[in-house]
């Protein structure tokens, strides 16, 4: 019976997106998407997530310069960087690597790099977590993600890859949401949402059970909680936070 209902109101959504659907049907909606839509949505969404994440990030990052190397230098790569919204709780002086698949991001990137200029921008990367090639093993403090795990076409990939970027000893640092519980109503209204939320939200995933490809990757150390974080009217509010050690 439940599973119908999914159905049923799964299709009910994908009728009232129809226009969505047949554009991407004809190859315009996709870079549609990448260019124009996610970029101006995501800067919306990283001013209401900015009032509703900034205590759980500050904390998060509060021991972020425990990993810096003995002589203060701090290096740190972040995959999927977006519109930069990470940029404000890291420490002064930090040197970072920012990385995504999308390059679209310039404007909102300049804007939030203009108001951090406590950091350090090395490089910017248009590459995916997945492949990061062009950044040697071993030769970073740590690794930033936050909201891009739901979206990444291979987790475990992306993980390996992190693990393989990351120093010995280094950090890698993630909050993102996740699948709610399988008997909430929070979970039904997750399975509904899914199939379109993917479509518009650029490649958004709403089930995953990130914490179990975090637990499965071969960090030494894994400090992880599950948070809601209340975003009302989104299946998006379970998250995990935390930070795992090479
Ligand atoms: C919801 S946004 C989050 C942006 C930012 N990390 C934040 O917390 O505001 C997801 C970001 O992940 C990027 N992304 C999606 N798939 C990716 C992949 N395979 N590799 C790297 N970045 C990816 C998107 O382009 C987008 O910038």
């Amino acid at each position: 019976m439940r599973e119908a209902t999914i159905l049923f109101l799964r299709a009910c959504l994908t009728l009232l997106a129809m226009p969505i659907y047949i554009l991407s049907f004809l190859g315009i909606w996709e870079p549609f998407c990448r260019k124009v839509f996610f970029p101006f949505f995501l800067e919306k969404l990283t001013a209401l997530q900015e009032r509703k994440t900034k205590k759980p990030k500050q904390e998060l990052f509060r021991n972020l310069p425990d990993f810096g190397s003995p002589s203060g230098e701090l290096k740190l790569l972040e995959i999927g960087t977006g519109c930069g919204a990470n940029f404000q709780f890291y420490p002064p002086g930090c040197k970072i690597t920012c990385t995504d698949i999308n390059p679209n991001f310039q404007q909102s990137l300049l804007r939030s790099m203009n108001k951090n200029q406590h950091i350090s921008y090395e490089q910017f990367l248009v590459a995916a977590g997945e492949d990061l090639h062009q950044v040697p093993s071993g030769s970073l403090d740590a690794v930033i993600c936050t909201l891009v795990l739901c979206s990444v076409h291979n987790v475990n990939g992306t993980l390996k890859e992190a693990l393989r970027v990351l120093r010995p000893g280094g950090a890698f640092y993630f909050l993102e949401h996740v699948a709610a519980d399988h008997s909430s109503w929070k979970y039904f209204w997750q399975q509904i949402c899914y199939p379109t939320w993917k479509l518009i939200f650029d490649g958004c995933c709403l089930t995953r059970e990130l914490w179990k490809n975090l637990e499965e990757a071969n960090f030494s150390e894994l400090h992880l909680q599950h948070i809601s974080i209340n975003l009302p009217w989104t299946p998006i509010q379970p998250h995990i936070i935390g930070y795992a050690v090479k």
